[in-house]
């Protein structure tokens, strides 16, 4: 075989636009190329390094989960540390009952199979339509691709899944078509991420989920990104003063490694049995060991204070940006998952502000999303509101 000239791009599949830098490093809240440059980190890998890089917590854990020998012994087998974490989610939420996972995607696919079964051994077999909301994302697999609003991520796949529908954040027109003999879940994000980085009406979320509890259909809430502890409370539904009938979990849970969760009441969980669905990697020793550390160090008071409290300051930050500049049309969030709506497209103001050393996610064609790792101080944060600013132009 013979050496590729950049094998980066000549053996990966090419579904990602890269960025051209390398990165080979990082600590603390930013990253670094083999010739020195550094970025600050407004991207988290895409809202998963809660803790930033190279976290002393997360390394103590990783090396003293490799000390069992046990990285993987499938879930055939008990091990404690997935058993620790469950106890601990369930202590902290609402839910009864975990499954753990290894994606966000695989997530929302074990709540909508939950669902499905819930709703067959409700209604019946016409009892299995799942709805989600305009403006929804919940996954590349396929039958979280159906519940995504995304006509690029959508067109190119069909046939999608069959009985997921989607429909407007509007309780007239989910009124009328939610309905107790045809569907079983209603899925959405109490703060929608990658469709814009949009904080639902709280009024809208309450009475959507008294509508879901009148027809007797599960509210799935999918707080994959703006969960654990990212808007400022372990669990983003505390704040609209709801509670779910299954959660989604997954991006920041083991510190980088990959996990996901599905979390649910007892009356949902009665419905599966052993051999209903299954993971061969999910919850395993390793990661479930790493988890348990992240989850004791966001499930901290102080921990989510801070994020309460400095995303605020961020939040008037990005606010005093677009009063100074007519380039910024809305800004949008809470804790540390911002929105700001640009003129200029979205991917041309990443570029130019990866040149001013920062790292950031767009979502959507004139959107920038803002998710920093939990820990950046506010120094930090200053930082980067004004490598943003200059980037924004
Ligand atoms: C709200 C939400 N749901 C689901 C997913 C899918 O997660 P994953 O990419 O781990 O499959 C994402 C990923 O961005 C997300 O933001």
């Amino acid at each position: 075989m013979t050496a590729a000239a950049d094998p980066i791009t000549d053996a990966l599949l090419g579904l990602y636009r890269r960025a051209p830098m390398e990165i080979v490093r990082a600590d603390g809240v930013r990253l670094y190329d083999a010739d020195g440059h550094s970025w600050l980190d407004f991207a988290a890998g895409i809202a998963v390094n809660a803790l930033g890089y190279n976290d002393a917590g997360v390394r103590a854990a990783m090396l003293e989960a490799l000390d069992t020998g046990l990285v993987h012994v499938s879930n055939l087998f008990r091990t404690a540390p997935g058993e620790r974490l469950a106890d601990k989610l369930v202590a902290a939420s609402f839910a009864d009952r975990v499954f753990f996972c290894n994606s966000g995607a695989e997530a929302n696919e074990g709540a909508f199979k939950v669902a499905r079964k819930w709703g067959k051994a409700e209604g019946g077999v016409p009892k299995h339509e799942i709805i989600a909301l305009r403006g929804a994302f919940h996954g590349r697999l396929f039958g979280t691709v159906a519940a995504t609003d995304r006509p690029q991520y959508r067109n190119p796949f069909r046939p999608l899944a069959g009985g997921i529908h989607i429909h407007e954040r509007d309780l007239k027109d989910l009124s009328r078509v939610i309905s107790d003999a045809a569907t079983c879940a209603v899925v959405m994000e109490p703060v929608q991420g990658e469709g814009g980085v949009r904080v639902l009406d709280t009024g809208f979320v309450r009475e959507l989920r008294a509508l879901t509890k009148e027809r007797n259909v599960l509210l799935i809430l999918d707080e994959i990104q703006c969960g654990y502890g990212r808007t400022g409370t372990l669990f983003a539904y505390e704040q609209f003063g709801i509670v779910p009938d299954l959660l989604t979990l997954a991006k920041p849970m083991a510190g980088g490694l990959p996990m996901g969760a599905v979390l649910m009441t007892q009356a949902v969980a009665d419905v599966m049995q052993p051999g209903d669905h299954g993971t061969t990697f999910g919850g395993g020793p390793l990661v479930a060991h790493v988890a348990n550390h992240v989850f004791d160090r966001v499930n901290d008071p102080k921990f989510l204070a801070h994020v309460a409290k400095e995303g605020k300051w961020l939040g008037e930050q990005l606010l005093k940006v677009k009063q100074r500049s007519p380039k910024v049309r809305a800004v949008r969030g809470r804790g540390f998952m911002w929105g700001v709506d640009v003129t200029d497209p979205a991917k041309d103001v990443v570029a130019r502000a990866m040149e001013q050393g920062l790292l950031l996610v767009s979502a959507g064609d004139h959107t920038l999303r803002l998710l920093p790792p939990l820990v950046m101080t506010r120094a930090d944060l200053k930082i980067g509101v004004e490598k943003l600013e200059a980037a924004i132009g």
